[in-house]
């Protein structure tokens, strides 16, 4: 029996959510700023930014516990904006899921059903099924006290997924719990999406957490979208400053765009050059500009330069180095001042701080970054 079947989940109610141009002003300050989304059905799709930049305003206008003070919501086609929470097919979890402690935990997950007037019979099947889909049908007659944190926060998951929605909201739903179980947890959300083919929408502010679970994920700043994008996209081709510091170590250098140099750009940094990667971020001679490289795509060497004067190779000195485990990492100062880490395999015999380098990296994992907008937070 397919998953569809045992839950009795058809296809055509696996929705899609769409916002556009979504604002929210409390008094005449806006927290949401002019919102675009497009989440796919059945996708594990993320919301990841840091505290107070409109996550959770965003989620509750999904849900219909917020109204927008402009623009639109649809799910599947029909617009739901002025639609009441309790009509929309969305379900939102909150950080704890307030289970009944009077309530075994079976009677909670039925709980979910309450409004759905199904026979006894009926209600018991379906949050049996549900509870062997969270791997706690042997902890049915316990009551949430008598519960771990993760167990209680599957329950409440169960609770809001019986009902069979097609979207499921959920709200910084691992942040309560220790990191060991957190880890253990992204794991098991994200399989389940994948075995019920629920649209997740998740709101985090941890990276990691959102790059693990994602099929895709949006940064938000300040109440804006900066980016929209699979883990890969958004670490390996972030679209703003902004997103390339938010997720992993970024090294920024800044330059001026020099003339006619084809369809990559060469960036003069002062004591070294840097051609970036093809893009598709427009840079005109002359311009002042920045470009993002990870510390894992440097290279160190000790001596000179293979190809003096050749671009995305510098001249430096170590300045320190720190042991982390699995990576050495090294601060390096670059002709011209700028500090860069880099991150490289830990061997032995580290270069010690002092010691003149030669730093290079490849075009590709050189990013130029739009010019920055004026002041973002007027807020
Ligand atoms: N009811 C309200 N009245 C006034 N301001 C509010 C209200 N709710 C939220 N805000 C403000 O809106 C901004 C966004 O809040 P929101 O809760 O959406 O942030 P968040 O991204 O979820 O943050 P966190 O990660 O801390 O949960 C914050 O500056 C917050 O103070
Ligand atoms: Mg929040």
């Amino acid at each position: 029996m397919t998953v569809e079947e045992r839950l009795n989940v058809t296809v055509e109610e696996r929705l899609t959510v769409s916002c556009r141009r979504l604002c929210k002003r409390f008094a005449d300050v806006i927290v949401v700023d002019h919102v675009d989304l497009d989440i796919r059905s059945g996708e594990f799709f993320s919301l990841l930014g840091p505290s107070g930049c409109g996550k959770t305003t965003t989620l509750r206008m999904l849900a219909g516990l917020e109204q927008p003070s402009s623009g639109t919501i649809r799910l599947g086609g029909q617009d739901i904006t002025h639609v009441p929470a309790h009509r929309r097919a969305t379900n939102l979890v909150f950080q704890q899921g307030a289970l009944f402690p009077h309530l075994t935990v079976a009677e909670n997950v039925e709980f979910g059903l309450r409004a759905e007037r199904l026979s006894q019979a009926e209600t018991r099947k379906r949050a049996n099924a549900m509870l062997d889909l969270v791997g706690l049908a042997h902890l049915r007659d316990r009551r949430p006290a008598q519960l771990s944190g993760g167990q209680a926060q599957r329950i409440a998951i169960a609770r809001a997924l019986v009902k069979r929605p097609p979207v499921l909201l959920l709200d910084e739903p691992l942040s309560a719990l220790d990191l060991k179980l957190q880890v253990h947890m992204r794991r098991e959300l994200k399989n389940l999406q994948r075995e019920l083919g629920t649209t997740f929408v998740c709101v985090t502010h941890n990276q990691t957490e959102a790059l693990e679970m994602s099929d895709r994920l949006a940064v938000m700043n300040g109440g804006r979208i900066e980016q929209v994008g699979t883990g890969p996209e958004i670490y390996l081709r972030p679209a703003t400053r902004f997103v390339a510091s938010f997720i992993g170590e970024a090294n920024f250098i800044d330059g001026r765009v020099r003339p006619g140099t084809g369809d990559r750009v060469v960036l003069d940094a002062g004591g070294f050059t840097v051609e970036t990667g093809r893009g598709d971020v427009p840079a005109g001679p002359g311009d002042q500009a920045a470009v993002m490289v990870r510390p894992e795509s440097i290279e160190l060497h000790t001596g000179e330069p293979a190809r003096p004067a050749a671009p995305n190779q510098a001249l430096g000195t170590v300045t320190d180095l720190l042991y982390l485990g699995n990576t050495t990492r090294y601060l390096v100062e670059l002709a011209g001042g700028v500090g860069v880490t880099v991150d490289t395999r830990p061997t032995l015999h580290p270069i010690q701080t002092g010691t003149p380098v030669t730093a290079s990296w490849p075009a590709d994992a050189a990013v130029l970054l739009p010019a920055e907008r004026e002041s973002s937070d007027g807020h």
